[in-house]
């Protein structure tokens, strides 16, 4: 079983299957998502962002994932999600984060190039085995319940991918490929989804021959996903699908017995609907292979 998390990467993209990411905003939902992992057999991701984190604790986060890490054997790995400051980055890498995306996509491409570059160089000085994750494009912000879709979400182009790549030597790209992060009302309701720019994702993929993250992966359509797993992507992030299913179990617990007042008991609700999102979409990041072969 690889034992790092460039080797896990490279394990999924030469498997055409791709890791599965979830974030975190609490110990409950951390030891969720790291049992459905545990009991599906597969690496993850832990993902934190700079919210998260400022909640969490960064310290108190990599202590747990540690603790996880070594009293089950298990290939589980800490991501400092959308990071925007390196001194944030930094505070990471040095609790023991295995990567970070650095996020300034919202920034002006030159500017993106150069504060990423930066970013780069600093990190792998601080640790050299840190793996670092670069965004360009725009797929909107905040992993919640939006009322409509962003009015223009632009597409990476293949000639920006590799020029980014090449400029600022980040080991992943997350590229803006019809993804966007949170779900619209209309996703939770099953009336829509989303949908993937496949034929984009392998552009980019020959273009800039790196590993890729999807980003914004709740609410996406599962044929879309297989495809762009099987079209180059290494990574994909859930975060708002969680989320909801947290939210909802807790609603029922309460709504269950009013009397009930017991942490563990009312939070075992959340932890298995969490468990079980984590699980349906770990298999499907592990289907596009098998039913590649299979057609
Ligand atoms: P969703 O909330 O849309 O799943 O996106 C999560 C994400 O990309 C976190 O980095």
């Amino acid at each position: 079983m690889p034992s790092t998390l460039l080797q896990t990467l490279k394990a999924a993209d030469e498997a055409r299957t791709a890791v599965g990411h979830f974030n975190v905003s609490d110990s409950v939902v951390l030891q969720a998502v790291a049992s459905a992992a545990r009991e599906s057999g597969l690496p993850v991701i832990v993902g934190l962002s700079e919210g998260e984190r400022n909640f969490f604790g960064t310290h108190e986060a990599a202590a747990m994932v540690n603790a996880i890490r070594d009293s089950h054997g298990q290939a589980i790995f800490l991501n400092a999600d959308h990071t925007h400051s390196v001194e944030s980055a930094i505070a990471a890498v040095k609790a023991g984060f295995n990567s970070v995306v650095f996020d300034r996509s919202a920034l002006p491409f030159e500017e993106n190039i150069r504060e990423t570059r930066n970013a780069v160089q600093t990190l792998k000085s601080l640790n050299p085995a840190v793996i670092v994750e670069g965004e360009i494009g725009d797929i909107g912000t905040g992993s919640q319940i939006h009322e409509k879709a962003p009015d223009r979400l632009v597409l990476t182009t293949p000639e920006e991918a590799r020029q980014f790549v090449q400029e600022t030597g980040v080991d992943v790209l997350s590229p803006a490929v019809g993804n966007m992060h949170g779900m619209l009302k209309s996703m939770l309701q099953g009336t829509t989804q989303k949908r993937l720019n496949v034929a984009r994702i392998t552009e980019i993929k020959a273009a800039a021959g790196i590993y890729m993250t999807l980003h914004g992966g709740s609410g996406t359509n599962d044929d879309d996903l297989r495809e762009a797993i099987r079209s180059g992507i290494t990574v994909v992030h859930v975060n708002t699908e969680i989320r909801v299913a947290w939210k909802r179990a807790l609603q029922d617990a309460f709504a269950k017995d009013d009397a009930e007042v017991v942490p563990y008991k009312l939070l075992a609700e959340p932890f298995r609907a969490v468990q079980d999102v984590v699980r349906r979409r770990l298999q499907l990041f592990n289907s596009a292979a098998v039913r590649a072969h299979s057609t």
